[in-house]
């Protein structure tokens, strides 16, 4: 099969590294030349099956430790129908219990995020402990013993912490999230989320099938054609695509660089300038060649790093530069920047396989110096509070309205429709996945092994 393989063209950022780097180019793994069932994108059945075999059984983000630093804080997750509240105990770990009250099933917590020092439900005052063990039945003389006997305490879910990132499982027989993250271990820790905030929540909903808005952030293959304003920016087909087990992947997008696509590698463009300057350098000084930037901006990065208190000795240049997007199996991107990372979920619609919420959080870590503020391809509003110390609201974005999110997202946004109505399509066969688009044939090959009962 190597053969095979050789002939077909694959990028890697440094070839003097082997794998056992995190930089380094991972072992291939075959994952066939099938075309699979086209249904997945649009069959309500095939939907149901994804809950039933994939969403209750796998390892989800269900947000982001620094959102409940304090015992009492809570913050809850909502996927299809399912509504799960992760609250901090008094021993600073996580604990996670569906959204339900014992007695008779009513909700306990209303809003997104909050702070309790025990739950109470509105519906007959039981109450519950952060620890969710029942605290207090309301009359509880006026229950016969035995429909009480067990105590019944909020239902538990399986919960665990990981470089900053709060996941849940609802499978108690799953194996722990160190078996199946896929990703190598101190991976997702070079880049300290556990300092940054959410400078930015926003969720929209699209109106394309989730993993259509996977697939369309899985690769970089598309930008010449939806995204052509980055190709001064962004080595398109420079990106290096790398897959890891359980369905784990990324790619290492080279950024302040051009497009290879491009004739001209020397001259150094206006985009290429301002991206400099908005790093806080003087471009006019710059005097080497366009494919000189990218390094540069690292130099610089390192340095001012040490000004502010940074500990950046562990990355590697590229790093400093480039965005590695490493996607957790099922549904998760993680834009991962020493500055700040962005973390993308794309949830299923509770009912329709034709819709699904982007869920995206720009996570920022904050420095000492008020004069540090977030380079602009962050994407942060002017304005826009640094600090950590105070959460922005959750913005909701109804379908067919601006998120506010950009350009590149906007396009994609309708891009997404398109691509949903030929997936939908009788003449539509299934994708054909090139290598540029590896890391979407491994996930959804992966989809497939819950779908066949395989994992
Ligand atoms: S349903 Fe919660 S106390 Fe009755
Ligand atoms: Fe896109």
């Amino acid at each position: 099969m190597m053969s095979d393989r050789n002939e077909v063209e694959d990028w890697v950022i440094n070839p003097d590294l082997s794998h056992n780097d995190m930089e380094g180019k991972q072992p291939h793994v075959d994952n066939g030349t099938e075309t699979l069932d086209s249904y997945r994108y649009s069959s309500k059945d095939f939907m149901d099956l994804e809950w039933e075999r994939m969403w209750t059984r796998v390892w989800l983000i269900a947000g982001v430790e620094s959102d409940i630093p304090e015992a009492g804080d809570y913050l809850l997750y909502k996927i299809r129908n399912e509504e799960i509240i992760v609250v901090r105990q008094d021993d600073h770990s996580v604990k996670a219990f569906y959204n339900v009250c014992a007695h008779r099933g009513n909700r306990l917590v209303f809003n997104e995020r909050g702070t309790v020092a025990q739950f109470t439900c509105a519906f007959h005052s039981w109450q519950y402990g952060l620890n969710g063990c029942l605290n207090k039945i309301t009359d509880e003389n006026t229950f016969k013993p035995d429909v009480i006997k067990h105590r019944p305490g909020m239902s538990s879910l399986r919960c665990e912490t990981k470089a900053g990132l709060i996941f849940i499982n609802m499978d108690d027989d799953a194996p722990p999230l160190a078996e199946r993250i896929g990703l190598p271990e101190g991976y997702l820790e070079q880049y300290h989320m556990e300092k940054m905030h959410v400078v930015r929540h926003v969720v929209a909903e699209w109106r394309s099938n989730w993993k259509n808005g996977v697939d369309a952030f899985y690769e970089t293959y598309h930008l010449h054609a939806i995204h052509p304003q980055t190709q001064g920016v962004m080595a398109d087909i420079g990106t290096q695509y790398d897959v890891y087990p359980h369905g784990a992947q990324r790619m290492i997008v080279p950024i302040g660089c051009k497009s290879p696509r491009l004739e001209d590698q020397e001259t150094v463009s206006e985009d290429l300038n301002y991206m400099m300057t908005s790093e806080g350098m003087d471009a006019s000084k710059f005097s080497g060649s366009a494919n000189e930037v990218r390094l540069a901006i690292a130099k610089h990065k390192r340095q001012r790093a040490k000004k502010l208190g940074f500990d950046y000795d562990h990355f590697t240049d590229t790093q400093l530069m480039d965005s590695w997007a490493t996607g957790i199996f099922p549904n998760v991107q993680i834009g991962m920047h020493p500055e700040g990372c962005f973390l993308m979920r794309f949830l299923p619609h509770p009912t329709d396989p034709n819709r699904f919420f982007y869920n995206t959080m720009i996570l920022f870590r904050p420095a000492e110096d008020p004069k540090y503020r977030a380079p602009d391809w962050m994407g942060i509003p002017e304005g826009t509070d640094l600090s950590g110390k105070n959460r922005p609201d959750t913005e909701y974005v109804p379908a067919g309205e601006p998120a506010n999110l950009g350009d590149v997202i906007d396009q994609d946004v309708q891009l997404l429709e398109d691509v949903q109505a030929g997936t939908s399509s009788r003449g539509f066969k299934g994708a054909l996945w090139g290598e540029q688009e590896q890391r979407i044939r491994h996930y959804q090959r992966e989809v497939d092994r819950y779908i066949h009962g395989e994992k």
